[in-house]
């Protein structure tokens, strides 16, 4: 979604701003624009409709000389994909860039026109800088009139302004949509993602809800939302940990699908015993507070979405605790009640969803024991904001579609149903038996990724389908259901996943021979059940692909294709039968030729609602 990056040096920022774009496309985007405050000619912008290699070319064919400026990938909500549409946004000498979304444009926009203001765009951002241009006529101060505009917004946003008049500072703010500071040796930069800056430094501190920040290339000052000073933590990012780049990989996604044994080796490290998980791993506070949960509320977006879905089985399954899963975006309108001593878990790559930031916020309002994230990176919001958390050390993850961000939030999931289940229905020898499988889970996932030849083959029988069907049975549905998002996101097949018992109400009746449908089949309890649901595919003429256990006795024959993937203890099925609908999604995507690292209208980090 929307990213920004600002710049405030003693040396030209264009070629920083263009690199901090370009390692935040991943997070999905239809426009690009840049503004840069020459000492001679003032200030100066550039716009480009599609991807920041279009800006770059037009930077080239006309240079943006200067020391401070604002940069921003659009990801269109209020007006189309245009370069009147795309930021930074003017109003007289003042340039401003933004992230989320003001709500109360309308009303903003009828008052500006009243004070005689023309807008030359359809977005909602344009209201912003009218504003502030109003209230520094009157003062003459940027940060004053960033710092009066703000309260006449309602709504999300991250922003930077610039202003000619003020060349040798930016001012930023944030609420409901995250902003870094990055800081330089003589210079400073801001971005909605640090990832944006490292190239730069390695050192960021964090903007809080309601922070508004002058920024200087020698300094920087942050007021809170009660606009007192106050000074935020300096963090120094390990190096080590990040690194974003394709390596021998064609795609972020393969690599990423590929990295999957050695992040779970990480996230399980100092969280497993021999015979025992570390429950300490949540934090000091985690024993006190889980021996009390009675209930657990899941609420996510997505992917995360899903893994919430999985857990539900593990933690009603193996803990014995109720548990309820929804996606944040309903969650967060409907009024439901909240059960005694519920803990309210969040799962979140990102940590900056809107919706599931939001569902936090108000189950903060409510009556839940405590809350807890789940979450890929340190220092986002939700974890932030929440009593507890658990990282899942994926690394940064780059691929729109989720991959190794899922598998390691399962695991995850794993220590948590564990951690609660302690105090409910879980024994020692079954918490031993599931330890013994989370060790030998990352070598379990490098022989399925050895599957990957066979898949390839069969990814040749999707290339020009137009739909796909994907089932499973129990914990194995929602697995189906992650798989049919895999595949419509980056193959842009529609694909719909039903668990497999339901068949004969309703897509039974889509069933024939365009229509492939895939199956997942350990060798479990449903397996009878779930071979019986596939005859009916097969007596209608459906081509069957189907991911089963070697010991499952399925057979090939015409129009049942079969891939054996290795026994698993049930615990760990999920995340193994997960690894062959990822590549298969990958393969019939580069059959297609789509862009899968950032497919088409999607985006990394959903920052609004
Ligand atoms: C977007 C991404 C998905 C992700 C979802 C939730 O839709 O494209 O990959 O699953 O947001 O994001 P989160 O960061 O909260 O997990």
């Amino acid at each position: 979604m929307c990213g920004i990056v600002g710049a405030v040096a003693q040396r030209e920022v264009s070629a920083i701003l263009l690199e901090g774009l370009r390692r935040l496309e991943y997070r999905g985007y239809d426009s690009a624009g840049m503004s840069v405050i020459s000492p001679q000619s003032g200030l100066a912008s550039r716009k480009a409709v599609g991807k920041v290699s279009a800006l770059a070319s037009a930077l080239e064919a006309s240079p943006l000389p200067g020391t401070t400026g604002i940069a921003h990938t659009r990801w269109a909500t209020h007006g189309q994909p245009s370069e009147r549409n795309a930021h930074p946004h003017l109003s007289g000498d003042i340039a401003l860039v933004h992230n989320g979304i003001i709500e109360n444009h309308a009303a903003l926009r009828e008052r500006l026109e009243g004070l005689g203001y023309r807008f030359a765009s359809e977005t909602d951002t344009e209201t912003i800088v009218h504003l502030i241009h109003h209230y520094y006529q009157q003062q003459r101060d940027l940060l004053g009139a960033v710092k009066h505009a703000v309260t006449d917004l309602e709504g999300a946003y991250g922003l930077a302004v610039i202003n000619a008049e003020q060349p040798d500072r930016l001012v930023c703010a944030r609420k409901g949509s995250p902003l870094v500071i990055g800081i330089g040796i003589g210079e400073n930069f801001i971005a909605s993602d640090h990832l944006a800056l490292r190239q730069v430094t390695d050192r960021f501190a964090y903007l809080e809800e309601g922070d508004i920040a002058e920024v200087a290339p020698g300094h920087f000052r942050v007021w809170n939302a009660d606009d007192e000073p106050v000074v935020r933590d300096v963090n120094q990012i390990d190096t080590a940990a990040e690194s974003a780049d394709k390596g021998q990989y064609r795609h972020f996604m393969l690599k990423e699908i590929y990295e999957q044994p050695s992040v779970i080796r990480r996230s399980l490290a100092g969280r497993l015993g021999s015979r025992k998980v570390l429950t300490e791993a949540l934090g000091a506070k985690a024993g006190e507070i889980l021996k009390n949960i009675e209930n657990v509320q899941i609420v996510a977006c997505g992917t995360s979405y899903h893994a919430g879905m999985v857990a539900k089985y593990w933690i009603e399954g193996f803990a014995g605790v109720p548990c309820r899963v929804e996606v944040a975006s309903e969650f967060r309108y409907r009024k439901f009640k909240v059960q005694q001593n519920t803990l309210l878990v969040t799962i979140s790559q990102s940590g900056e969803t809107a919706d599931t930031l939001a569902a936090l916020r108000l189950a903060q309002t409510l009556d839940y024991a405590a809350t807890l994230a789940i979450c890929n990176v340190n220092q986002s919001s939700l974890v932030r904001e929440s009593d507890l958390f658990l990282m899942t050390e994926a690394g940064p993850e780059i691929g729109v579609a989720s991959t190794k961000a899922f598998t390691t939030q399962l695991v995850a999931l794993i220590l948590l149903t564990v951690a609660i289940g302690r105090y409910h229905d879980l024994d020692e020898a079954e918490e031993e038996a599931i330890v013994k499988s989370l060790h030998a889970l990352p070598d379990l996932i490098t022989e399925t990724l050895s599957l990957d030849d066979d898949i390839k083959k069969m990814s040749n029988a999707f290339a020009e389908k137009h739909h796909a069907l994907f089932l499973g049975r129990g914990v194995q549905w929602p697995v189906a259901m992650e798989g049919a998002l895999k595949l419509k996101e980056i193959s842009y097949i529609h694909a719909e996943s039903y668990p497999a018992g339901e068949l004969k109400h309703g897509p039974l009746a889509l069933v024939d021979s365009d229509m492939p449908v895939i199956a997942v089949a350990p060798n479990d309890e449903l397996l009878e059940k779930l071979k019986s649901n596939l005859q009916e595919v097969q007596a209608r003429g459906g081509q069957l692909f189907v991911f089963a256990d070697k010991a499952a006795g399925f057979e090939e024959s015409p129009g049942l294709d079969i891939i054996a993937v290795p026994h698993v203890d049930e615990i760990i099925a999920p995340l193994i039968y997960t690894i062959p609908l990822q590549l298969l999604s990958y393969h019939v995507a580069i059959l297609k030729g789509t862009d899968v690292d950032q497919p088409r209208n999607l985006a990394k980090s959903v920052t609004v609602e």
